[in-house]
């Protein structure tokens, strides 16, 4: 199976069940990665609670609030031309207030109410509690804005409503932030500090969402595996942390095997691992329970060590194979996909063989592969010239791409004449007589809906597949004990 993304995740407006007495639209849009995605619930979450429902119309919107994506100059292009729109469409009902919310938020401050005249509000990602405030200052006439990071915020208290989903998979948001400064990176700067949840309230909202039947949660946050809470702060201060706080702290190991043995039942999902912070507890930990789903997405970014110290990533090439042997030992059955990134500064055809021979080694089942994007304000910004020219970038994420092509299908064929537990997410997009879900391994799996419902874990025999998909006949329900 293969992704491949030259662009963050389009817009997706979001829809919740209205709330009575409420009097203003509200239009609220994503680009960018699933916590952004998520974030946006939390946002429409607060606002429903403060006079505002939520429209799938941008006529009807009195606000119209766009979370924004940074991570490559193309997606906060996409951002640009979406708010020529939003312009079109106010010259029809002037009324109407637009809010920049998100990464783009916070990188360009107050720089984006001089920039693009429609914008009225601007409120970075750690600020959105302030977002009622900001409104009634907006409501009188005044542009507002608030992109304040925050050592200690995680939103754990607002619990996120998520009516317009497919009521089967959700979200969790555990950290927010990112110590990591890879050099090409932008999201520190963005995103600030990273700081981790309280396990209490991460395990209250599994709850709420196992109680509203939801059958599967994603861990989110930039680096879940550095996730460590010792009663709150910053991750970087653990070490000013009391004696108590160090002996009761909670990682990401210790964090799956609380939301795992909580909720037997609920499959967990985890999104970002930074192959540094991996643990061989954390791939045990996995091992040990079945509802942990067996995917690891391991972005390296470049096989060569020469590039991954220029991008500070903290691990060589051949810390990167132990990590994937110990994982292929402990978790045979683990999909493993990958980032990649063609053409960072000074990257030669060397370089780059070291990428594909590195990819021919692990076989990844998928990965989203980007040619490199210089972002303003970062280190490989400041101190490295953009020096690999476009058509070279291109033709390396070609050759990338097609080797992935090729293990993709490779991985997927291996799937053949044999049963998979797939959990039931959806109708299928290319027929209504079909149920599309996914493999533990993160593998999507199509096949006849016969008895079977959204949000039944099934088990399937596959007769067959494409590059991306399989395809198959469920044959009973699946115990998941
Ligand atoms: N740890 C994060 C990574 C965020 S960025 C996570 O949760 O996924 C996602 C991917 O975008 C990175 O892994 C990298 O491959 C790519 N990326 C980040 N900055 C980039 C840049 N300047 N140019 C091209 N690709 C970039
Ligand atoms: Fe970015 Fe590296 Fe963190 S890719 S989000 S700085 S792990």
């Amino acid at each position: 199976m293969e992704k491949i993304i030259d662009e963050s995740k389009q817009g997706e407006s979001l829809v919740l069940e209205p709330k009575n007495g409420n009097t203003r639209k509200l239009f609220i849009e994503s680009y960018g990665c699933s916590m952004n995605f998520s974030d946006s619930e939390i946002v429409a979450s607060i606002l429903l609670k403060n006079g505002y429902n939520t429209t799938q119309s941008l006529d009807e919107a009195d606000l119209v609030l766009v979370n924004t994506c940074s991570i490559r100059d193309k997606a906060e292009q996409t951002v640009r031309k979406r708010l020529e729109k939003y312009n079109a469409v106010k010259r029809i009902n002037p009324k109407m207030k637009v809010g920049v919310l998100g990464c783009m938020a916070e990188r360009l401050k107050s720089k984006f109410l001089e920039e693009e005249k429609i914008v009225d509000l601007v409120v970075g990602p750690d600020a959105y509690k302030d977002l009622p405030n900001l409104l009634a200052e907006v409501e009188e006439g005044r542009d507002a804005i608030n992109v304040i990071l925050s050592k200690d915020e995680t939103y754990g208290d607002i619990s996120p409503v998520r009516l317009n989903s497919n009521g089967v998979s959700a979200f969790v948001s555990i950290t927010r932030g990112c110590d990591n400064m890879c050099t090409f990176c932008v999201v520190p700067f963005t995103r600030g500090r990273e700081r981790s949840r309280d396990p209490q309230s991460i395990l209250e909202e599994v709850r709420d969402l196992w109680d509203r039947g939801f059958k599967e949660i994603t861990l989110l946050g930039q680096n879940v595996d550095s996730y460590l809470w010792y009663g709150g702060g910053l991750k970087k201060d653990f070490d000013k942390a009391s004696d108590i706080q160090k002996a009761t702290a909670v990682n990401f190991a210790n964090l799956l095997d609380l939301c795992a043995k909580a909720y037997p039942k609920m499959r967990i999902r985890f999104s970002t691992s930074n192959p540094q912070d991996l643990t061989l507890d954390v791939i045990e930990t996995m091992a040990k329970h079945k509802n942990i789903c067996d995917h690891i997405h391991l972005p390296v970014q470049s096989g060569s060590n020469r590039i991954l110290k220029e991008m500070n990533r903290l691990h060589t090439r051949e810390e990167y194979f132990e990590l994937i042997d110990n994982i292929r030992r402990i978790l045979p059955n683990c999909s493993i996909s990958q980032d990649m990134i063609a053409g960072f500064p000074t990257e030669t055809e060397e370089d780059h063989q070291d990428t594909l021979s590195l990819m021919e080694y692990v076989k990844y089942n998928f990965g989203y592969m980007f040619t490199y994007s210089e972002r303003p304000g970062t280190l490989a910004e400041r101190k490295m010239e953009d020096d690999v020219p476009e058509a070279i970038k291109k033709r390396r994420l070609d050759d990338i791409v097609q080797l992935q092509r090729q293990h993709s299908e490779y991985r997927t064929k291996a799937f053949l004449n044999t049963t998979v537990e797939v959990l039931i997410e959806r109708e299928s997009k290319k027929s209504n007589q079909e149920w599309s879900g996914r493999t533990s391994q993160n593998v999507v799996a199509v096949f006849p809906k016969a008895q079977y419902q959204i949000g039944d874990l099934v088990n399937v025999n596959i007769t067959d597949c494409t590059s991306a998909t399989l395809i198959g006949e469920a044959i009973g329900y699946a115990m998941n004990d």
